[in-house]
This record gives C-alpha cells, structure tokens and sequence, in this order.
C-alpha cells in the first residue's frame, strides 16, 4: 500500500505507539492530544512513558518528516484518509467502560471528517460501539473500523511490528480490508470480521488471559495444600501446545490496566445480554482471594500479626519492565499491609514516586533495614541479583516472601535466610 495519512488521536501507551509504528513503516503521521506540554515534549522526541524502542522510534519519524504531533483534532483530521482513537476506556460506574473519550471526540470531529475516511477503534471499546459512533456519526461516507490492539506494556513496539495476528472489523468490509492493508508490511495474518466480532476479540482475548492466571494461581494455591511444586506442574502443562508455556507464572494476581477493566467490562456486557458469565465472574473473585492469600502468607511469615511488623517490599509496578501502578497488585497488597498496620520500606527500579502509607527508596538495599521480612511482589530481574547477604545483614527478621517465584531459593538460604514463594515448597 502506498503511503497513507494517519492520524491518532491520543498519546498514551497504545497511540504513541501506534503513530510511531505506523510512521516507521512509512505512513504520514499526526499524533493529536489535548496536553499541549505533553506534545510540545513529544514534538521535541521527549517520551514519558518506559517503552522499550518507543524513543527512538519518535525521534526517527519526526526527523523523517512522516510523524508529527499537535494538538486540537478538528484540524488534524480534515486531510486524513484514517483516524485512530486511541483514548482512554477506564472503568465506568457499575465496572462497565466508559466512553465519554471516545465520544467527545467523536462529536468533536465527526463534522469535519473527509468522505472516505476511516474512523477505527483501537481503544478498546465493547461490543456495539461501532455502531453506537455510527449512530452518533449519521455520516454513511465514513466507514467505521474496529482495529483491536494487542499490545503488552513493556512490550509495545516489539508486539507491534511482530504481532501474531490483525484483527479488522466493520460493517463495510472494503474499510477493514484497508486498515489491514496499513499493516501489510508487518506479514502478519490478518482477519477481517464484522464489527461486533472484531470488538468481541479483544475482550475475548484479554479475559481469557485473565482465566488462565487465575487458574494457574488456583493450582498453585492446590500445590501448596498438596505438597506440589507449581513449577514443575506448569513446565509439564506448559509443553501440551493447545495449553502453551505462556501465562503459566502465578503471582500476587493479575494487574494492570487492561485485565482488570476488561474483564468487568464483558462481565458487564454479557449482563446486558442476559448471560450470567460465572466463569468470569470467579475469575475476578479468584483473583482478590489470590490478593488476600499473598496477605495472609506475608502475615503468617510476621508472626501471625502485621500491626507493627517492619516490611521490605521489592516492586510497585503492576509487572516488570513498565513504571505503571495502574491496578498493580504489588500496590494493592503493600496497600492492605500498610492498611493492617505494618511499616512498608518499598522499592522499585521505575517508580520515584511519593506514595501514601509507605516509604519509598531509591535504593533496594535499603529495604532491606531493620526489615522483618522481605517481600518481593513484582518480577523485575535486578531483583535476582542482589547481594543477599548483605540483605540478610541488613534485616532484623530472616523471611523472604517471593510472590512471583522469582529469587533462587538456594541463595536467599544461603545467605541465613528462609524463602517461601507462591505454590512452591518453603525453603529454609
Ligand atoms: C495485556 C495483554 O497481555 C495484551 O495483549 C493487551 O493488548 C493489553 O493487556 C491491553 O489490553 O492493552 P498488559 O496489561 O500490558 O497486556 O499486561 P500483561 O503482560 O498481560 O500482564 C497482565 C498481568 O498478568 C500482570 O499483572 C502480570 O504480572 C500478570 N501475569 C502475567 C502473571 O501473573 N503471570 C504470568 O505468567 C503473566
């Protein structure tokens, strides 16, 4: 396909990476945001959020001519042959999600659209939205497309120029077909759906993630009870290629911006159609009972009482590799032992940030002081290689509680301390 004029409307995680994406593989590109600092930063290739390529990426389409970023769509949009919404869908009232961002700026720009371009979807938005902007719209010249992105934090440009599949969904197949074809140099496998369908996929996807890991946290909660290694359990599951190695790790639960919002989004949606979606629904209640057991765990390794107990907590963020503490199960757990009474000391490479109810260092190895355990609640890997002995010389207590599974017990014990993980046997 040659060249097309984009524009994405909205800079967050999934639209800067989208515009820079699209401009690396040579689409003209206009990224529109109403922060006017946060484009006169990425104007100036300034990227705030911790994605891996992402800068260099921005730097590289600006200098190229084919990226650049504005604010005010009205304008932006009136040469455009397609347009991204790529704005925040949180959490409404009731866990439904809330559309307020993608329909102000539908009403913002549905006047000025060209006749001809696509409005696409790429936040993600349930099952009927299309039509609901189509209503809004009342134009019949402009198609609109669902576009689900795929995208992990941490990961995004990576996921996004080797991605599994495109999924293009609309009402007017020849509009799916030409978003599909934006991505043709990407050689990935591309289907084209019905709008519904298409919206369906993302939220099919993400929940399915969601099942996967709180069965997997159940299992693990199973070895525990058993006298199992959940280890061995997923490396021997993991191999069966219908199950996958991947999303096999249990943890403090899941987190994050995505799952948590999506999975009571289609619990929601399913409502709305009359189906009861109890699997779901467990999933979501696992989760908590997960948060909950990792609580009771941390608890038990402080004597059975957290009034007062001294925690070192290593990792804020909802998983490594990103600075985001939207939904992260690491703050929700510090937050409930801060909430029980215990003095948190927290931790994380990518989080600088004052928090309420605990202290946060710019150093691990100061958790490590006076604590009486230590916690380890999200993966990041400079964890592994801390000196645990001078760890264990800093600590007035002597457990490591490694929610992730993350630490080799053999050198926490061999520093005189005793390590107890997540469906593992206890090592001490
Ligand atoms: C998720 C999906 O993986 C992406 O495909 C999707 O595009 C994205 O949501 C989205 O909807 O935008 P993300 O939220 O970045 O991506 O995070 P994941 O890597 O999926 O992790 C989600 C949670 O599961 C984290 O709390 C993570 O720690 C946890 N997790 C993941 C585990 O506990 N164990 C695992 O084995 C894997």
């Amino acid at each position: 396909m040659s060249a097309a004029r984009i524009v994405v409307v909205g800079t967050g995680y999934v639209g800067l990476t989208t515009g820079a994406c699209l401009a690396s593989l040579g689409h003209r590109v206009t990224c529109v945001d109403v922060d006017e600092a946060k484009v006169s930063r990425l104007s100036a290739g300034r990227v705030d959020i911790l994605e891996p390529g992402l800068a260099e990426l921005v730097t590289g389409g600006i200098t190229g001519g084919r990226l650049s970023f504005v604010v005010g769509a009205r304008k932006a949009v009136q040469e455009a042959d397609g347009v991204f919404l790529c704005v925040p869908t949180p959490m409404g009232a009731g866990g439904s999600a809330d559309l307020r961002a993608v329909e102000a700026v539908t009403a913002e720009i549905g006047d000025v659209l060209p006749a001809g371009c696509a409005l696409i979807t790429k936040s993600t938005v349930p099952v009927g939205t299309s039509k609901r902007i189509h209503a809004m719209l009342g134009r019949e010249d402009v198609p609109i497309v669902s576009n689900p992105e795929f995208l992990r934090e941490g990961t995004a440009v990576s996921d996004f120029l080797n991605p599994d599949r495109i999924v293009v969904g609309s009402d007017t197949p020849g509009a799916a077909r030409w978003v599909g074809d934006l991505y043709a140099d990407l050689g990935a496998p591309v289907v084209v759906a019905d709008a519904a369908s298409a919206e369906l996929v993302k939220y099919a996807a993400n929940c399915f993630l969601a099942l996967k890991l709180s069965y997997v946290n159940s299992i693990a909660e199973l070895c525990e009870r058993l006298g199992a290694d959940i280890d061995l359990v997923t490396e021997g599951m993991g191999y069966d290629r219908r199950i996958g190695r991947a999303f096999l790790k249990p943890g403090p639960g899941w987190g994050g911006s995505c799952l948590p919002k999506d999975t009571s989004a289609l619990v929601k949606v399913a409502e709305s159609v009359n189906y009861d979606f109890r699997m779901l629904t467990s999933a979501i209640d696992e989760n908590i009972a997960q948060r909950d057991r990792i609580v009771a765990k941390i608890a038990g390794a402080c004597g059975g009482t957290l009034a007062g107990a001294r925690i070192g907590v290593l990792g804020l963020a909802f998983k490594a590799g990103t600075n985001d503490l939207r939904d992260s199960p690491a703050l929700a757990v510090s937050s409930v032992l801060g909430a029980l009474g215990a003095e948190i000391t927290a931790y994380d490479p990518a989080v600088d940030s004052a928090i309420d109810g605990m202290t946060v260092v710019d150093d691990p190895y100061q958790v490590a002081k006076d604590a009486d355990v230590i916690v380890v609640l999200t993966e990041w890997a400079e964890f592994k290689h801390l000196d645990w002995t001078i760890m264990a010389d800093a600590m007035e207590g002597d457990d490591v509680v490694d929610t992730r599974n993350l630490l080799d017990p053999r050198t926490v014990i061999d520093a005189g301390l005793s390590w107890q993980g997540v469906g593992r046997p206890r090592a001490a």
